[in-house]
């Protein structure tokens, strides 16, 4: 019988309260233990930490995450870090400082330097940390990659992911980061691209990354425009073109900024098949000889699955975790390229703007006119917006050499949303 994984959250509330309700399902189980949790303020959370039984489990609860680790990091096997994004290198490096590893929510950081200091970090660790990309532990997923990688589909010809997610104006508001570029000195750049839907863009990586499975696509020139509906800082809709090495292309079309059902489709297009894969719907093989296969995903609960597939790796059962810092790196230069090459963020035409009421509830959603029709003509066709009208310029094609220039024009960014309009 193994000893359960002894295990310290950041955070109480937020997204660190769904790896708190995991946690105790586990524990119950017997596969983890919680030794201890922290907020700020945790009397703030009194109802929670009742409904959680923490006293009865003898969890400990600190005001500092710092004295925390400090009090706590003997009895610790790993530390779930499920806090806003522009703390998670400072919170990764007190972890790792104690020689533990942490289950870091993505994105790790935005900000590829930051990524950099991430990984030396993560040296000091006795295991591997590991970022919460949800979807990579999928069986089903995992079973696709084999066969693209046996040859059965043929070569790899490219890559279209479409992610529309409406999102209410008040999403922005739920906390003090959403939407932001940079937050004081820090580099935030909290986006669809980069928070929200980068399970379904660190997805696509992964298909298209060579020569192994846990391998993620290597990402050699780029050219985006982005574009924002909400009063935001940021960019809410992105439309990004990728030249892999390997000399495939990849097209990204996401937003916010759109009315109705969520949807997403992750598609791989091969000499010999299509592949179409959503999450939490249809994975579908369409052959060019007419023949179309359908995958059953199961259900699938992604906090759950993840958790379990570290403790397997911590206890030795698995040779790696499902998603290394060093393995977010494609995701994190696709996404600081896309906003060099983009070189500014721009306001979609008013008069295709509109808010839409949705009755039942009792909420604004900002919608886009000829939204679908924008995505599709962009990944089917490479008709950028800007050939729409949307902005007069095109994006600029930029490659790893540029990533110097990321962070002087985030902050332009920031600066041009702050100024005041003509
Ligand atoms: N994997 C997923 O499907 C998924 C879903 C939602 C969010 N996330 C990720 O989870 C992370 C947190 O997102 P969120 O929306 O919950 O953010 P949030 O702003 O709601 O913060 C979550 C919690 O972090 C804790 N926290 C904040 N500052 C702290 C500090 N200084 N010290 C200790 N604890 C502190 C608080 O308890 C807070 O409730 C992000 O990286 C986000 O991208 C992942």
């Amino acid at each position: 019988m193994n000893q359960p994984v002894r295990i310290g959250i950041i955070g109480l509330g937020g997204f660190a309260g769904s790896h708190h309700n995991t946690i105790a399902r586990l524990e119950e189980r017997g596969i983890v233990r919680l030794v201890c949790a922290c907020d700020p303020n945790p009397s703030a959370f009194s109802v929670e930490r009742q409904a959680l039984r923490f006293e009865a489990r003898g969890v400990r609860v600190f005001g500092d995450y710092r004295e925390m680790l400090q009090a706590c990091h003997g009895d610790l096997d790993y530390v779930a870090i499920p806090t806003p994004i522009a703390l998670h290198a400072e919170m990764h490096d007190a972890v790792t400082s104690h020689g533990l590893p942490a289950y870091l929510e993505k994105p790790p950081t935005l900000d590829w330097q930051e990524l950099d200091r991430m990984v030396a970090a993560d040296r000091r660790a006795r295991k591997s940390s590991v970022v919460g990309f949800n979807f990579i532990v999928e069986k089903s997923r995992l079973a696709l990659k084999e066969r693209l990688l046996s040859g059965e589909f043929g070569a790899i010809r490219g890559g279209t992911l479409s992610a529309l997610w409406p999102r209410p104006a008040g999403y922005f508001g739920r906390n003090g980061w959403s939407g932001r570029l940079v937050i004081g000195d820090r580099i935030v750049l909290d986006s669809c691209f980069g928070n929200t839907m980068a399970h379904f863009v660190h997805n696509m990586l992964f298909w298209t990354g060579t020569p192994g499975v846990y391998r993620w696509a290597d990402i050699a020139a780029v050219r985006a425009e982005l574009y924002r509906a909400h009063g935001i800082e940021g960019a809410d809709t992105f439309f990004v073109e990728a030249d892999l090495s390997t000399g495939c292309t990849l097209r990204f079309a996401l937003s916010l900024a759109c009315a109705g059902a969520s949807a997403s489709s992750e598609t791989v297009i091969c000499e010999k098949a299509i592949l179409r894969y959503c999450v939490g719907g249809q994975v579908e093989v369409s052959w060019k000889d007419g023949r179309t296969e359908r995958i059953p995903s199961g259900p699938f609960d992604g906090l759950e699955e993840n958790h379990l597939e570290y403790c397997r790796y911590l206890r030795g059962e698995i040779p790696r975790p499902a998603t290394t810092l060093e393995d977010s790196r494609p995701l994190v230069v696709l996404n600081d390229l896309a906003h060099i090459s983009s070189g500014g963020i721009h306001p979609i035409p008013a008069h295709l703007v509109s808010m839409a009421r949705d009755a039942k509830e009792q909420k604004d959603y900002v919608s886009v006119a000829g939204m679908q029709k924008t995505v599709d003509n962009f990944l089917g066709r490479g008709i950028w917006p800007s050939y729409a009208g949307w902005r007069r310029d095109n994006g600029e094609v930029v490659t790893p050499a540029d990533l110097g220039r990321f962070h002087g024009i985030v902050r332009e960014m920031a600066a041009a949303r702050r100024a005041p309009g003509p």
